[in-house]
């Protein structure tokens, strides 16, 4: 895969898992963490196609920065995310809101921002945001579940705005499958955009949180989501 990926999040979770994939099928990979520590365990499983920076997805500068050791960008995929500090409403401090938010919004209008004009140039990319089920059901974490409810909406944005889009919804919840599709499928007709979604079905091992396998089937699902649209033109995906 001739591709350059720019993933953030990578030192543990789902970002490591996509960088590991990205870096086996050929593509070039730079992956973004405040963890250095981690994220260079990471490139010593991902080996040498991937390239590990520190930077804070929050800040413009670290953005830039990153983005422009990183050269043209193919791919980008915004993953990171932190739900530290977040809970019940009325228990979440000032602090803990604004930092979730950022890691969770703000970063994917930075890094958005960051990668466009090329993409635009070149008439070519894809940008893939890893949104949640929280943003659809509201179960939990109050900050996470509005920065999500965000990610979907911005999602949406960029679709009007930049064309040739897919939003894919990855299922979480494997029992309740048909639930989620129905509130997808609802959700996405009330935002006009029915006929562009594409459900996508993770097989079971995806769903099993306490699994190790979870990280690498969800991945798996989301490469290929990606491959498949990678050489066409400017296309932008949701996981939700
Ligand atoms: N794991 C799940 O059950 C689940 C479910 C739905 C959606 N998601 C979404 O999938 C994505 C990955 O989830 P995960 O479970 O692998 O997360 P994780 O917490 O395991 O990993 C998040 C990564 O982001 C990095 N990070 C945090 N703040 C950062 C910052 N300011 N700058 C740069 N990097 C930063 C962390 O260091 C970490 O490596 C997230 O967007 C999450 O919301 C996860």
């Amino acid at each position: 895969m001739n591709k350059n990926v720019f993933i953030t999040g990578t030192a543990q979770g789902i970002g490591r898992a996509i960088a590991i994939r990205f870096a086996q099928a050929g593509a070039r990979v730079t992956g973004m963490d405040v963890d250095s520590k981690l994220n260079a365990e990471t490139a010593g499983l991902a080996g040498d196609r991937f390239v590990a920076l520190e930077g804070d997805v929050s800040s413009a500068a670290d953005v830039t920065a990153c983005v422009t050791l990183c050269g043209p960008v193919d791919i980008l995929v915004n993953n990171a995310a932190t739900v530290a500090g977040d809970g019940l409403l009325h228990e979440v401090t000032e602090e803990a809101w604004d930092r979730v938010s950022s890691v969770c919004l703000k970063s994917i209008f930075l890094c958005t921002k960051a990668v466009l004009p090329g993409m635009m140039e070149r008439r070519s990319g894809v940008i893939l945001s890893l949104g949640s089920i929280n943003a659809l059901t509201g179960l939990h974490l109050a900050a996470y579940t509005a920065a999500k409810g965000g990610v979907l909406s911005l999602t949406r944005l960029l679709a009007q705005q930049y064309g040739g889009v897919q939003v894919v919804g990855i299922d979480y919840w494997g029992k309740d499958w048909e639930y989620s599709k129905k509130v997808c499928e609802k959700n996405a007709q009330a935002a006009n955009v029915e006929n562009r979604v594409h459900f996508q079905k993770g097989d079971a091992a995806a769903l099993d949180f306490a699994n190790d396998t979870f990280d690498g089937a969800i991945s798996h699902l989301t490469f290929h989501e990606v491959k498949s649209v990678a050489d066409k033109k400017l296309v932008l995906q949701a996981a939700l």
